[in-house]
């Protein structure tokens, strides 16, 4: 992975045409997390601000599981957010935004299993787990954190105990660079969060719902334990960015935050 940086000394990302998003680009060779290191130092950091990584040795996932990956076999990408606007449905925003840019760079068909995994061939190629904190002197700090596998193969998947799990490379054969990878991202995010700011989720639930390939399949809510809360047809998508599932009887809304979904045949 090549650096390359501004006259200030900032390293930039090749491609990014971007106004807030990666003005500030921190491109480190490994880290802990790129979402801690963010979260760490969220006070201290202008708004927009992104962290890289070749390697992160403890990655985080949803609901307090782990993320993995080899070195330089996947883009570890987390933005700060330090302006007001609509966090809960940020992880949303960036399931579209990573969706709408792999299709861009690969041709292939990219879709989200609600609430934010995005899905390829019916393997899952990228997780998202926002994170937020309260900063000093008021306000709070989100940091949203995407991780795209780009190169691993079908063994290391099984290896890792990840049977969903799939690589850019092993379903679409193209070979992306996780920096150009980054800034497409970035480059479809700011306008998402910058539309969702001014008009509500309402204006990009369409986007979303178009992308989602939980709607209209049979699905389980699970709680965080992997208990059964909910089950029935997933037929829409709340105005808050929450899955309405129908039990039969009646339709209720499940929060992204508390909950994951099943097929009742498997991952989708
Ligand atoms: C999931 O469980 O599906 C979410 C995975 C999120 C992984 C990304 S990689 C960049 C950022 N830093 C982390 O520690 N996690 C997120």
């Amino acid at each position: 992975n090549m650096r390359e940086w501004d006259a200030a000394g900032w390293q930039v990302l090749p491609g990014l045409a971007t106004s807030k998003l990666g003005t500030r680009v921190l491109l480190l060779d490994e880290v802990d997390s790129t979402n801690r290191y963010l979260k760490e130092r969220a006070g201290q950091l202008p708004h927009g601000t992104v962290c890289c990584t070749d390697y992160q040795n403890a990655g985080r996932g949803r609901l307090g599981r782990t993320w993995t990956a080899p070195r330089a076999a996947a883009l570890a990408l987390s933005v700060l957010f330090r302006e007001e606007g609509p966090a809960a449905q940020l992880p949303l925003l960036c399931g579209i935004a990573v969706a709408n840019a792999l299709e861009a760079l690969t041709g292939a068909s990219f879709a989200i299993k609600w609430p934010n995994d995005i899905v390829c061939s019916g393997r899952k190629v990228c997780g998202i787990l926002c994170e937020s904190r309260p900063v000093q002197g008021g306000g709070l700090a989100v940091v949203a954190g995407i991780g795209v596998n780009l190169l691993q193969d079908g063994a290391w998947f099984a290896e890792a105990g990840l049977p969903f799990g799939g690589s850019v490379a092993m379903l679409t054969e193209k070979i992306l660079s996780p920096w150009e990878t980054a800034a497409v991202v970035l480059n479809r995010l700011e306008p998402l969060w910058e539309r969702c700011r001014a008009e509500g989720f309402g204006a990009l639930e369409p986007a979303y719902t178009a992308r989602c390939i939980s709607l209209g399949r049979q699905v389980r809510a699970l709680s965080p334990a992997g208990e059964v809360r909910l089950e029935g047809t997933a037929v829409g998508i709340g105005p808050d960015g929450s899955l309405l599932i129908d039990d039969g009887r009646q339709v209720q809304a499940v929060a992204a935050g508390e909950t994951s979904v099943r097929g009742f045949d498997g991952y989708i």
